[in-house]
């Protein structure tokens, strides 16, 4: 059965896009066929999983998503790094442009993208979606299309007030589009795990919510990798082979959670 994913939070740079890429490399390791799709108009994850560069006119969700257009996610899917990798990709302009659409848009626009994953056919056993920084239609879209969410955070204080408003955001998608929509867990990323506020904050967001153990830590190789469009395990280091396997438990805990 397929599982659908979302990697989700408002605020940026905490580390979404990153970790996406690496759990496709964990569920590629672990033999799954992936699709992975960018719903973030700045296109970062099509940048670094797409097996060529695209020209920014190329199609993309933004064609899958727009009314203008006729285009299912099969016509604009392109080859991922990894065999076992497809990309439905996002370049130039063209969703950030479809975001303003869909704010006007009528009935059914927060189902856009799920209906256009329920009419791939199979083959996939998993699709994830890395969501942009905002909670608009295409991060709504995101949620009414998965079966789980996984939130990354950082392990600052301030990044609490936004867990509670994405919080309330998944509350609404359940109640009014999706009741079956679960939180896969809190991947809290960049944890610095010297300082005694880092760890204060951790304790208190454990007995809120299901962190996925063990947070991420900072390590560059985490970013290097991603940029260089390079698995974890390939990378060639020792610090890259054991966060793949990490990972891997990051990608065993997701799936059990939304089974
Ligand atoms: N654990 C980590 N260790 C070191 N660097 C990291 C780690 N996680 C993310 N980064 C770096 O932090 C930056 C932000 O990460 P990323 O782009 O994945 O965040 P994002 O949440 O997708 O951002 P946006 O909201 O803009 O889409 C990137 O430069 C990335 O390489
Ligand atoms: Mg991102």
């Amino acid at each position: 059965m397929r599982q659908t994913i979302a990697v989700a939070n408002q605020k940026g740079g905490v580390g979404k896009t990153t970790t996406t890429f690496h759990l496709a490399r964990a569920a590629v390791r672990a033999g799954r066929r992936v699709l992975a799709v960018d719903l973030d108009p700045q296109g970062t994850l099509t940048y670094m999983i797409a097996r060529d560069d695209l020209p920014e006119d190329a199609l993309g969700v933004a064609d899958v998503l727009s009314a203008r257009t006729e285009d299912t996610l099969a016509d604009v899917i392109v080859e991922g790094v990894w065999d076992g990798v497809d990309v439905a990709p996002t370049t130039g302009e063209s969703l950030g442009i479809v975001r303003e659409e869909l704010v006007t848009a009528g009935a059914g626009r927060e189902h856009r993208l799920r209906e256009a994953i329920a009419a791939l056919d199979g083959g996939y056993d998993l699709v994830l979606i890395d969501c942009p920084p905002s909670l608009d239609q295409l991060t709504i879209n995101g949620l009414v299309a998965a079966d789980g969410v996984v939130i990354v955070t950082q392990s600052k204080q301030a990044s609490i007030n936004g867990l509670v408003k994405l919080n309330d955001t998944i509350s609404i998608v359940r109640k009014s589009y999706r009741p079956e929509l679960t939180i896969a867990g809190v991947l809290v990323n960049q944890h610095e795990q010297t300082t005694v506020s880092g760890q204060t904050w951790l304790e208190e967001l454990r007995t809120n919510m299901a962190i996925i153990e063990p947070p991420i830590p900072k390590a560059v190789v985490l970013s290097d990798a991603a940029e260089a469009s390079v698995g974890l395990d390939e990378y060639g280091t020792r610090t890259g082979r054991r966060l793949a396997e990490t990972f891997d438990t990051y990608l065993t805990t997701i799936e059990e959670a939304v089974r």
